[in-house]
């Protein structure tokens, strides 16, 4: 990685903003459902605490409508950082202004502080310059090690590096885009690529980028159903992206083209409708009954993809293969999530759905990568830039830092 990274730094007795990425999914009673993005940033904080920094900790929690929330305070993840950490996090209860500063000039070196929502400001997602020079005004050093929020150039994660130098990835940061750069730039081969979803129209930058440089494309969930009307399939009551059939059938040609292997479903489970209490049905053949809907990859399509991804030595997942959030529907995700396990190969799996596919089967611990970043991940992999890892020093402008 050519950005300057905070092993690089000397963070002694420095006040130091890590934005991290804490957007964690709460219940209705406000409790943490998964701190799975909080775990994944304790590495780079622990790192800044054993360096006798002054931690302050920034990050947003959810949409809030331009305003606080108290529904979207960031204060349990505050108590859950204080566990996972055995030490107490102080918070601050609005992320800029004099409370944040007194709070932050007050902490001891080694200490840790999370400031509140960002999002409560609208001013951070507009990037609004005045409020990155405010975030600035609480520390002498910048880290960004929320990879999830990469993506956006936020005041958070872009304009506050205006006003602080030297501009650091965390560790959390450093780790995803070796991996992520890794699949894009040298990655091994034969590469497999999995792409299932909802929507052509989401999937359209990866899949164009992924034919870049994989060898097969196995693909699965809804948006396979479109890509079967462009080959003259019949798919009942699938969902059909029906602006999106042509552009499917030049994907489709292309990889013709280009020998790339690209596999679409051969057998189906369908159903009557989507719904908890709906039954499902196997169909053998690509043809799915005008009367039934495709809801997941048939065991016939989950034998040819196991064995796609066996002979792989890079495998990069985004997309379930069906509606896996209904038991009965969601054999063909786990199938999946199970083979990629099996594999020998570097496997990365991005994207909200399938990091929980991988989670419900129970194989997370057998997958060499596992993206925090759902929408950031499948940007990176696309081939866009991420504006919250532009932003960041390069290590041969930063000189001496720290
Ligand atoms: C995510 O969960 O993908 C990141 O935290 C970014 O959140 P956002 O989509 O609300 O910007």
């Amino acid at each position: 990685m050519n950005k300057l990274s905070i092993r690089d730094l000397d963070l002694k007795g420095k006040r130091v903003f890590i934005r991290v990425d804490f957007n964690v999914p709460m219940n209705a009673g406000g409790q943490i459902v998964d701190d799975t993005r909080v775990r994944a940033s304790l590495p780079t904080i622990q790192h800044a605490m054993r360096a006798g920094a002054r931690v302050i900790l920034a990050s947003h929690l959810g949409r809030p409508k331009g305003g606080p929330d108290p529904q979207l305070t960031l204060q349990p993840v505050a108590v859950r950082l204080g566990l996972l950490l055995a030490k107490a996090v102080f918070f601050a209860g609005d992320c800029v202004g004099e409370e944040a500063e007194r709070q932050a000039a007050a902490l001891p070196g080694g200490g840790v502080l999370l400031l509140e929502n960002l999002r409560f400001h609208p001013e951070e997602e507009k990037n609004d310059s005045e409020f990155g020079r405010r975030l600035a005004a609480l520390a002498q050093v910048y880290v960004n090690d929320a990879f999830g929020t990469a993506h956006r150039a936020h005041a958070s994660t872009e304009g506050i590096t205006h006003f602080l130098s030297p501009s650091a990835a965390g560790l959390l940061m450093e780790r995803e885009l070796e991996y992520l750069c890794k699949a894009v730039e040298s990655p091994a081969h034969p590469y497999v690529a999995i792409v299932g979803g909802a929507k052509v129209s989401d999937k359209i930058d990866l899949l164009q980028s992924l034919m870049r440089f994989a060898d097969t494309v196995l693909i699965g969930g809804a948006m396979s159903y479109t890509f079967l009307k462009a080959r003259g399939a019949e798919v009942g009551r699938s969902r059909v992206e029906v602006d999106k059939v042509d552009l499917a059938r030049d994907l489709l040609s292309f990889c013709e083209r280009r020998s790339i292997n690209l596999h679409l479903p051969k057998d189906h489970v369908v159903a009557e409708k989507i719904d908890a209490a709906a039954a499902a049905e196997k169909v053998n053949g690509r043809d799915i009954p005008a009367n039934r809907l495709g809801v997941d990859i048939g065991p016939a399509t989950r034998s040819e993809y196991a064995a796609e991804i066996a002979r792989a030595k890079t495998i990069v997942w985004n997309g379930p293969m069906g509606v896996f959030e209904l038991d009965q529907f969601a054999e063909g995700t786990l199938a999946v999530a199970r083979a990629v396990a099996s594999s020998s190969a570097v496997s990365i799996v991005g994207g909200g759905d399938s990091v929980a596919a991988v989670i419900k089967a129970g194989v997370a611990s057998k997958i060499t990568h596992i993206s925090t970043g759902g929408g950031a991940s499948l940007e990176f992999l696309s081939g866009m830039k991420l504006p919250g890892v532009e932003a960041l020093t390069d290590k041969r402008s930063a000189g001496r830092s720290g």
